[in-house]
Parts: C-alpha cells; sequence; structure tokens
C-alpha cells in the first residue's frame, strides 16, 4: 500500500524507495569507521592499561601473599568514576587466579559488583556461588545463607578473595553493614581459612556511611585511584581505537580534544571512549571516511543527552512527580519556588495520577536529594520568624525534561496540567 506515491494512501512522511536507496548507497560509498566496536565497550577488560602501572603493582603485590595462602589485608579502592578502578581489579584478579590454578593454590578469587547484584541477599548468594557453595536464589533468612558460606568454606578448606565492586551501594541503599560487618568477622571463626575482602567505590563519603567497627576492619589498606589527565586520557583513547578503529579513520585532532573534553569533566576515561565511539559511529552514519573534531563536539552534545534522559528516566516515581512539580511551577509562574509551592503541585499530581502523596517532610527530603544529584538547585533561605524553606530551581534544561520524562506513558499527561494552587495564585496577585 505504502510503495505507490499516486495512491490515495500514500503516506506523505516516508521516504520513497529511492530516497531509501539513496541512503543505502551513501553509506556503502562512504567509508567504514569503526572495525571493532566491541573493544569500546564498558565491561570490555583491555589487555594494556596505559598510566596505572603503579596501581596495579600496588594492588599486585598486596594480594600476591595470599598465593602462599597468608592472610592478607582488608583493601578499599576509592576513585570517581571512570578511573579505571574495575578494569585494574579484574585485571590483577585474572593474573592472580591463573598463577594460583598454576601454583594449585587454594585461594579462590571472586568478582561480584553490588549494584547490580542488588540485596544483600544476592550480593551473599552470587558470593556462594562463584565459590561453589550452592544456595537457593531466594527463600532463606540472610544468618542462614550465612552460615551455609561459612560452612562451605570450611569444608572446601579454600580462602576465598572477594571483591566487591561499588561496595557503597550495599551501604548506602541499606543504612546497615550487617554483610560488611558479617564479612569482616567471619575470619574470627575459621579457625586455619581466611577470607580477604576488596572493596572498590567512587564515593570518597563512602567510609563516612560504614559503622566504625567495618571501616577499622576493611579499610586496613587503601588505594588511591587519581582522575586521569588530558594526555593520559589521550594514550588511552590511542590504545583501545588502535583496535577499534580502522587505520587513518580518527584524525589526531579530534582525540586531542576528546581527551581535553573528558579530562575536563574529571578525568574519565568511561566519558572518553564513550565520545570517540559515538563520534565514530555519527561519522559512519553520514558516510564519512574520517572522525574530526565536528564529530567529537556532535558526540559530545548526544552523550549528555544520553547521559541526562538515563539519569533521570531511572530515578524513582516520587522523585519524578517532585520534578515535573519544578517544571510545572517553572512553566506557569514568575516567581521562584519554595518548598511549600512545590508540594501544593506534587500533592495535586500526585491525584491526578492517583498514587498515595507522601508528607512534605518527605518531599522536602527528597527535594535535597534532586539537589545532590544536581537535577534541582535548592537554596535555603531564612524567614526570621516564620521560619526556614528552599528556593528551588530546575537543574537541567526544561526540553530534556520533557524529553526523559514525556516518554512515560503515566507521567506524560502531567505535563499539560496546569496545577490550582498556581492558578489562584497568579489570581491573587
Ligand atoms: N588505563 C586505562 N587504559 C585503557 N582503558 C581504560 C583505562 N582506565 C580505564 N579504562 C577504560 O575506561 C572505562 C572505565 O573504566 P572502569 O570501569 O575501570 O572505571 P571505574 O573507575 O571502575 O569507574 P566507576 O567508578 O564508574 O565504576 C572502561 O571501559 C575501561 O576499560
Ligand atoms: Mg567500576
Amino acid at each position: 500500500m505504502y510503495k505507490n506515491p499516486t495512491s490515495k494512501y500514500w503516506c506523505k512522511g516516508l521516504p520513497s524507495s529511492e530516497a531509501l536507496e539513496g541512503i543505502f548507497e551513501k553509506f556503502l560509498q562512504g567509508g567504514r569507521i569503526l572495525s571493532n566496536r566491541e573493544v569500546l565497550r564498558h565491561d570490555y577488560i583491555p589487555k594494556e592499561l596505559p598510566h596505572r602501572r603503579i596501581e596495579i603493582d600496588r594492588l599486585a603485590r598486596m594480594l600476591a601473599p595470599s598465593l602462599h595462602l597468608s592472610k592478607i589485608s582488608n583493601v578499599i579502592i576509592y576513585g570517581k568514576p571512570g578511573t579505571g578502578k574495575t578494569a585494574v581489579t579484574r585485571h590483577v584478579l585474572d593474573s592472580l587466579e591463573k598463577k594460583a590454578n598454576e601454583l594449585g593454590a587454594k585461594i579462590r578469587p571472586s568478582y561480584i559488583n553490588c549494584r547490580l547484584s542488588g540485596t544483600n541477599y544476592r550480593v551473599l548468594a552470587e558470593i556462594c556461588r562463584s565459590l561453589d557453595i550452592q544456595v537457593p536464589f531466594t527463600g532463606l533468612a540472610v544468618g542462614e545463607l550465612f552460615d551455609r558460606f561459612r560452612n562451605g568454606i570450611r569444608k572446601r578448606k579454600f580462602c576465598p578473595l572477594i571483591v566487591l565492586d561499588e561496595i557503597d551501594t550495599l551501604v548506602k541503599n541499606r543504612q546497615e553493614n550487617n554483610l560488611l560487618y558479617e564479612l569482616t568477622r567471619i575470619n574470627e571463626s575459621l579457625r586455619g581459612g581466611w577470607v580477604a575482602i576488596v572493596g572498590v567505590s567512587n564515593d570518597l563519603r563512602f567510609k563516612d556511611f560504614l559503622d566504625a567497627r567495618v571501616l577499622s576492619c576493611l579499610g586496613e589498606e587503601e588505594v588511591i585511584f587519581k582522575p586521569y589527565l588530558a594526555d593520559e586520557l589521550y594514550d588511552i583513547i590511542q590504545t583501545r581505537t588502535r583496535i577499534a578503529f580502522i587505520e587513518g579513520s580518527l584524525k589526531e585532532s579530534a582525540i586531542r580534544l576528546c581527551a581535553a573534553i573528558a579530562a575536563g569533566e574529571h578525568g574519565d576515561a568511561r566519558r572518553a571512549l564513550d565520545l570517540i565511539r559515538v563520534a565514530g559511529e555519527l561519522a559512519e552514519r553520514n558516510g564519512d571516511t574520517e572522525v574530526t573534531e565536528s564529530h567529537i563536539r556532535a558526540a559530545q552534545n548526544k552523550v549528555e543527552h544520553d547521559r541526562v534522559t538515563e539519569v533521570l528516566t531511572s530515578l524513582p516515581l516520587h522523585l519524578k512527580i517532585v520534578l515535573i512539580s519544578v517544571f510545572l511551577f517553572t512553566n506557569h509562574s514568575k516567581n521562584e519556588a519554595v518548598t511549600g509551592d512545590i508540594y501544593a503541585i506534587y500533592q495535586e499530581l500526585s491525584k491526578e495520577i492517583k498514587v498515595d502523596s507522601l508528607t512534605q517532610r518527605r518531599v522536602s527530603g527528597l527535594i535535597s536529594e534532586l539537589d545532590m544529584m544536581g537535577i534541582l538547585n535548592a537554596r535555603l533561605v531564612n524567614f526570621g520568624r516564620y521560619g526556614r524553606t528552599k528556593k528551588v530551581h530546575l537543574g537541567f534544561p526544561q526540553q530534556a525534561i520533557l524529553d526523559a520524562l514525556s516518554e512515560d506513558g503515566l507521567l506524560k499527561p502531567l505535563f499539560h496540567y496546569v496545577p490550582h494552587s498556581i492558578r489562584r495564585a497568579n489570581l491573587s496577585r
């Protein structure tokens, strides 16, 4: 039905088959840019890790005595996002495992990402499974799971070396350190054997969340990963793109720009690799034969847009409603929003989509949470004897919020809602 342009059903918005043919031809005539996308994926473990020699050496030296089955210190690894903590830890752990297998040493390295695993139960169940200790996915009490873990280690007589990546999520989400407490104390009840823990975190305030007893045990050694400098990022991009890009398809000035942008954003190698990958994809899509600075600039906009969308779409429902409340206030009023204004709109919106609204105190807490994430800017102001309140602004452009949240069928109608509380306030002015 769509093929005949003269048909009354012809849809004007669709490109003709000639136009499509043109798109494919242009793509085929234009050179290919990326030869191996896999190498730029986040979970790819590179064989070379430039500018992390000192950290690799340090960590390897800390873990090496475990090959003689000597108890090693627990370690905490800190550093901002994208500074190579996961890549380095996995690299060292893989080599250690290989060496242990060669020697027949009874250490068992195991790697768990706490954010991906989720709950305390699932983290512990994954640790057990990685050590071949059979446990069900759900159903046991954490205490019972822990007993099986302890008995499993005793029976098998090996020494687990457990890496808990993104360990901060374990503590912050649950406001309790039980699992970490039990794990760090387990050696007291394991005669002969031991468990060593390497915790990895990109939150430098992570220690503040820890129970003092856990901290003294977990933080016996520390390794800090500094942000990468622009020249270091340049080398990192080069080692990765040498495999990922077709030779001669990447301008040197494009790599320099990419390194400079990522260095400006807390020296994040993930950011640099994302930029270069997206720039390559954009160039390919245009049928261009070379990635230039303009592709990097375009990639920067796209990556930023995608990042904002990801952050906003993954917010819990009530945070989204609070954010839309500030959005509507900004849209319909010339005044600065204070907590009370936002709460009034929040209540209306919750009713509109039939969810129970939270108390004003809780909503004020949610505003602070959004402020900490940079999604809102909240400033505390003093009204003398009338008390204190927060003045609140959007931290992201309105369009970005609209693009991200209006995809959600439940929330979309809220963007067209005109709050009664604002109508009343505007009338009374
Ligand atoms: N020195 C390096 N050489 C090559 N690639 C690197 C290097 N450092 C980091 N990378 C790459 O950059 C990306 C981010 O690194 P990684 O995941 O190790 O960061 P991280 O410090 O664990 O970040 P987060 O705190 O967000 O988990 C990965 O793709 C990784 O392979
Ligand atoms: Mg990591």
